[in-house]
């Protein structure tokens, strides 16, 4: 066993992870490769709950895993510069550590999907990473794939290459500048497939279409966000609320990140 890795409070995991790679893929978008035995306890859809680097910084910052290589013990992750938390990981190298939680979440179900099953990916922005490792782990399974990426801009498209090796990829702009004009209701209006499994993470706007548009189906799946504290269910930073009740709620960091759409109030 690592020194370095301490389990603590029943299933919560921290370790000390070290960086193998980092680099900037996008404007502002950085690809962050972590090595460290946690990564055998990952599955896709779950995330890290990150130390900021810096005395300053009291909570940790949540961040999907993007794609996960148990033979090497690294996992991807990727994410946007949006504050100073953001930034300070920006500036992290290969061979600086970094103290991690997690892995944390329930992560995407991908039970009994096989062969031949039809699976549809929706992603927007930087809700795309975490889907990478669906397409990755459902490809290798014999399911026929379908991922729709949606971004503002050409500038902001990412990973697109890297989802065509595992899916028949579409992707929109909003602006037109690069693919399909519009967002990602645009392709799948167009869609005449019953697909078994609709796996999705994006912007508010896009979960609440997919949350509407898939709302009866049983096995549509939301990734959502929400500003987080302990990251581990104790604090209630992060709750969202349940339909048709003023009590019960459910926490984006137990909880979720994934829920079934129609299962919370967006
Ligand atoms: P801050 O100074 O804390 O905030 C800067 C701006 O970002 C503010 O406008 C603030 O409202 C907004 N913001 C901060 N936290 C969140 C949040 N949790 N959700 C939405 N807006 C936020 N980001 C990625 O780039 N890649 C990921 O893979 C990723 N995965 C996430 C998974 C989960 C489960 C959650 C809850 C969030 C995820 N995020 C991801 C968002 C990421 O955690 C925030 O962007 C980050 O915490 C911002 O920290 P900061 O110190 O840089 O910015
Ligand atoms: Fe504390 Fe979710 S962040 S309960």
């Amino acid at each position: 066993m690592n020194p370095n890795c301490k389990k603590r409070m029943g299933a919560i995991r921290l370790e000390t992870m070290k960086v193998v790679s980092q680099q900037e893929i996008a404007p502002a978008i950085f690809e962050l490769v972590l090595q460290g035995e946690m990564v055998e306890a990952m599955k896709a859809g779950q995330f890290l709950h990150l130390r900021v680097p810096d005395d300053a910084h009291l909570l940790r910052r949540p961040i999907s895993i993007s794609s996960i290589d148990k033979a090497n013990e690294q996992c991807r992750l990727i994410y946007r510069i949006e504050g100073s938390g953001t930034t300070i990981f920006s500036t992290l190298k290969t061979g600086d550590s970094l103290d991690v939680m997690g892995p944390q979440g329930n992560g995407f179900d991908l039970s009994d999907l096989e062969q031949h099953s039809l699976v549809l990916l929706v992603g927007g922005g930087i809700g795309v990473p975490p889907l990478f490792e669906v397409a990755k782990q459902l490809h290798e399974r014999g399911v026929d794939v379908t991922t729709v990426l949606g971004f503002a801009t050409k500038d902001a498209v990412i990973l697109e290459d890297e989802f065509a090796k595992y899916s028949q990829v579409f992707v929109t702009t909003d602006d037109g500048s690069y693919g399909i004009k519009g967002n990602v209701s645009v392709v799948i209006k167009e869609f005449d497939s019953e697909f078994d499994a609709i796996y999705s993470c994006g912007a508010p706007g896009m979960m609440k279409y997919i949350d509407k548009a898939f709302h009866d189906h049983p096995r549509a799946y939301l990734s959502l966000e929400s500003r987080m504290a302990c990251g581990m269910g104790a604090c209630y930073a992060c709750v969202l609320k349940v339909p048709d009740s003023e009590t019960v709620s459910q926490r984006v960091c137990e909880d979720g990140p994934v829920f079934k759409t129609g299962t919370v109030v967006l």
